[in-house]
């Protein structure tokens, strides 16, 4: 096929060797926090500020880190293919924009995005939120971290479903595949007949529905895959 269509998942282990942790792995996010208490509306009812600093923390963290050479070739990959390159994310970092990618879709939404519990307008978020921060539209001191929290709805799901629907390859790299929706794009993109292959320093959860497996770190697995495409 001359100008295949493709769609990319990437997760937190992209991003990982460029310093920043990841859920699941040993030592991971998910190992020194409760998910209920740093990543559901219900932990953000009872202690915002708890949230609030979590996520302050990860925003400093996420401001001082570079993209790593699995980035830069999917930013390559945008610039040079011919065909439609959906780049969706479920990383709050902006790591892929950083290393050139333009039209991320963050799924999960974006720590330097702030969303107001009123009106849902959203503007960019200071390097430090805190708690009871002023809607600079509706002036309601009702400001969030614009993340999706689990028991939430992902963002951008139609236009995700579509891509998926028309891909000729789908790739999933740095992804556990343990949590859904994303979890479930490699049967979608299957079942329309797309090539599917998983790029993970260990193998995900979903590995045994992916063609083709490529297991490694992500600076090395991503930009042989990108120069194979380019040919
Ligand atoms: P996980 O932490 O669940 O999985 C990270 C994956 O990256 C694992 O499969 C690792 O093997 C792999 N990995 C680690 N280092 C790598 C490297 N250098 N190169 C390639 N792969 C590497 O992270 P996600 O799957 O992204 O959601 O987690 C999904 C969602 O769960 C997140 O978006 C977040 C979390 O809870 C919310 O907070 C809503």
């Amino acid at each position: 096929m001359a100008h295949p269509s493709i769609v990319i998942l990437t997760g937190a282990g992209i991003s990982a060797e460029s310093g920043l942790g990841t859920f699941r792995d040993e030592g991971g996010l998910w190992a020194q926090h409760r998910i209920e208490d740093v990543a559901t509306p219900e932990g953000f009812a009872r202690n915002p500020q708890l949230v609030v600093d979590f996520y302050n923390a990860r925003r400093a963290q996420a401001a001082t880190a570079t993209p790593n050479a699995g980035h830069v070739a999917l930013a390559r990959l945008q610039a040079e293919h011919q065909g439609d390159v959906t780049l969706v994310t479920q990383n709050v970092d902006d790591l892929h924009e950083k290393a050139g990618s333009s039209d991320v879709i963050h799924m999960h939404g974006a720590l330097n995005s702030a969303l107001c519990r009123a009106c849902d307008h959203r503007w960019p978020a200071p390097l430090e939120m805190r708690v009871g921060g002023v809607c600079p539209s509706c002036a309601a001191p009702r400001a969030r971290p614009d993340i999706v929290w689990f028991g939430e709805i992902p963002y951008h799901m139609e236009r995700i479903e579509r891509a998926l629907a028309a891909a000729d390859i789908f790739a999933a790299i740095g992804t556990s595949g343990n949590v859904y929706p994303a979890a479930g794009f490699v049967q979608m993109a299957t079942h329309i007949g797309a090539k599917t292959v998983e790029m993970n320093l260990d193998p995900g959860e979903t590995v045994a529905l992916f063609e083709d497996t490529r297991p490694g770190k992500a600076s090395q697995t991503v930009p042989a895959w990108v120069d194979e495409i380019l040919g």
